[in-house]
This record gives C-alpha cells, structure tokens and sequence, in this order.
C-alpha cells in the first residue's frame, strides 16, 4: 500500500487523526512519565580561566557523562545571543514558508542537502513528524557553502539566510574546537583530535516539529546515534530530546542558554569506544511545535579514523576496522533509519 502522504504543516497540525505511517509501534510510542537525565554542566569561560585544578574538574565532568551515555550541555560558551535569537527567527521565517516554496529546495535520496518532510521517498512504515532543512559548511577560509547553498537552491532572495547562516556555523565550529580540545584532554591525548577537526566539513540541520494533536501516537525524530563526531544542539525551550540508557529513555531537560552536546559515531570511534554515541530521539507534543538546530561536526573527508595509541590497550584492543568518514555517511544516507548504533550496522 503506497499512499502518497503530502507533509505540510499548516494542515497536519490541525488533524486530530494522523495518517497510519505516522504511527509508531507501540514499543516506540513515547511515554508521559519520564525521568530527567543528569546532564553535566560544562563551562567554558572556567574551561578559559587556565586555572589546572578548574579544568581538571570539567574534564572529570566530561570524562564521566561521555563513558556513559556523551550528553553535556555547554554553558558561557561565548556565543553572541543575538545570533543564537536571530538563527530561531530565521528558521520560523523558513518553515513558515508555503510547501512549494519550500519544495524548491527538495532533497533528494541521493543528496544529504535541502529540504525534506516525513514523506520524502522514505518507504518506511513509521515517518517522522518533522521538517528539516540541512546544507554544507566548511570551516576552510573563504569558503561559502553555505551562502551558496542557499542561493543555487532557493534563488537570489535567500542570499542573506545564507549569509546568516554562514555566521552561526563559524560560532558552532569555533565552539567545536574548543569543546573538542576539552575531551581531547578529558581523555589524556591533549590535541590529538585537532587535525581531525581544525579545516572541517560539517553539516548544519535546521528541525522544525510541527504542533501535533496526537503526540502519543508518533515521533518527531525516530531512535538513531549521530554518525558524524560532534553534535551541538540548541532548542527553542520546548521538551523533546529524549535519550535511551540502560533499557529506558530519558528526558533531556530544556535550558535557556545552553547548548545540548553530544559524541557521536565518528568520535566513538576515534576514542577506540571509550566515548559513546547513546541513541537518542525527539517527541512532538500538543501545545506547541518545537525547533532545534543542529551543528553536526565532522572530521576531515581524507583523514583515516583512527584512535590515538594512548586508547588501545590490552584491555582495550582496537575496535573498529579503518574508515574515512565519507563512507560512513554515505551508509547512513542509503540505510535512511539506522535504528541501531550506525557503527555496530556499519561494515
Ligand atoms: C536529532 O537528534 O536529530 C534531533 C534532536 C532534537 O531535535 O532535539
Ligand atoms: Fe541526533
């Protein structure tokens, strides 16, 4: 059975019956009595101060959170709040757009970059209630993918998205190195990670979940780990990041000025498994839709992934064969629901 499922938000979030593939088996289903999950903060201005005995304690912080499920938030981090308030404006200026318009930039199964909603030629049985826009960066001097992608896709007139954009993806990328500096010390290996990351290709994902009458019945985002190193989320204050421990989901509380951090598949295993990548997704509610942002840091396109002598011991011996991260991607793209971790399906 093939129905053809047409996503536009400014209908879907009046229905009171969702069509049969938004509905998740009852396994998935989300549940209203969650437990919060013990996020540690991490402060960056501390992370500044040079005082040793300051950074030792954030990096005992991110040492414990990143062995158990890789979930911090990052606070002080330095990011212009009039950036962060204009990204959120910016995304609801997107999404508000009418369905054609937003079509323009339609991906496509081939391509990671553009537009998609729940139905893009997914031929899965559970769609996603969600819309998202996602676009190249690079962190290369006077690269402007991103200002490009915005102008090829969508035409002249969204030349200053791409611009904006551009700006908020040189702060996540700034904030990434830096964040990265603090776990490569967290794991004893100082700078190991830099050339990893320093000139890197990421990818930036505007999310926009729509209000839905029956949250009970669908998920905004389906289980997954992130395959790339690095993700840096930030939410417009609406609960929705759940995250799976130890057989059950957990909530990750909203909080006004942070960013939600978390390792991902990539840096897994770069740390030769001693930081996990936990699978994590996101719920919709009935109150009101939800944004986040994602910056999804990942490492250079011809380095080889591969964990730092100091992580590969008798106890710990090597544990994922050598890959470049383009492969990876590339098989997340074609398997779209990786509902495991990726690595453990990625061979
Ligand atoms: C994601 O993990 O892909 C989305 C998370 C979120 O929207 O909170
Ligand atoms: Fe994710």
């Amino acid at each position: 059975e093939d129905e053809k499922i047409v996503f536009d938000s400014s209908v879907m979030s009046y229905e009171t019956t969702i069509p049969k593939k938004f509905i998740w088996p009852d396994e998935f289903k989300p549940r209203q009595d969650i437990l919060e999950l013990q996020v540690p903060e991490i402060d960056m201005k501390a992370f500044h101060s040079g005082d040793p005995k300051v950074i030792s304690n954030l990096c005992s912080k991110i040492d414990e959170a990143c062995k158990k499920h890789g979930f911090f938030h990052v606070v002080n981090h330095g990011v212009d709040a009039e950036l962060i308030a204009k990204a959120h404006v910016l995304t609801d200026d997107f999404f508000g757009m009418s369905l054609a318009e937003k079509q323009k930039a339609q991906r496509t199964l081939t391509d990671f970059r553009g537009y998609a909603s729940s139905f893009t030629g997914r031929f899965s049985t559970k769609l996603p209630w969600k819309e998202t826009l996602t676009f190249p960066y690079s962190a290369e001097n006077s690269c402007k993918n991103v200002e490009e992608y915005f102008v090829n896709a969508l035409g002249e007139d969204f030349r200053h998205f791409g611009e904006f954009y551009e700006k908020y993806c040189d702060a996540m990328s700034n904030l990434a190195l830096q964040i990265m500096e603090l776990v490569g010390m967290s794991l004893g290996v100082g700078k190991y990670f830099r050339d990893y990351f320093e000139e890197n290709n990421s990818i930036m994902r505007l999310n926009y979940y729509p209000l839905c009458q029956t949250p009970d019945l669908t998920l905004g985002t389906g289980p997954h780990s992130d395959p790339n190193s690095l993700t840096i989320l930030h939410d417009d204050q609406v609960a929705g990041l759940q995250v799976f421990l130890d057989g059950q989901w957990y909530l990750v509380p909203p909080r006004q000025g942070v960013f939600v951090v978390n390792i991902g598949d990539t840096f897994t295993a770069l740390s030769n498994g001693v930081y996990k990548s936990c699978l994590h997704r996101a719920v919709v509610n009935d109150k009101s839709a939800r944004k986040s942002l994602a910056f999804f840091l990942c490492p250079r396109r011809d380095k080889i992934v591969n964990p730092p002598k100091k992580l590969i011991t008798e106890e710990n011996p090597r544990k994922y064969p050598d890959f470049k991260w383009p492969t990876l991607h590339e098989f997340t793209q074609k398997h779209y629901r990786v509902d495991a971790g990726t690595l453990e399906t990625f061979s």
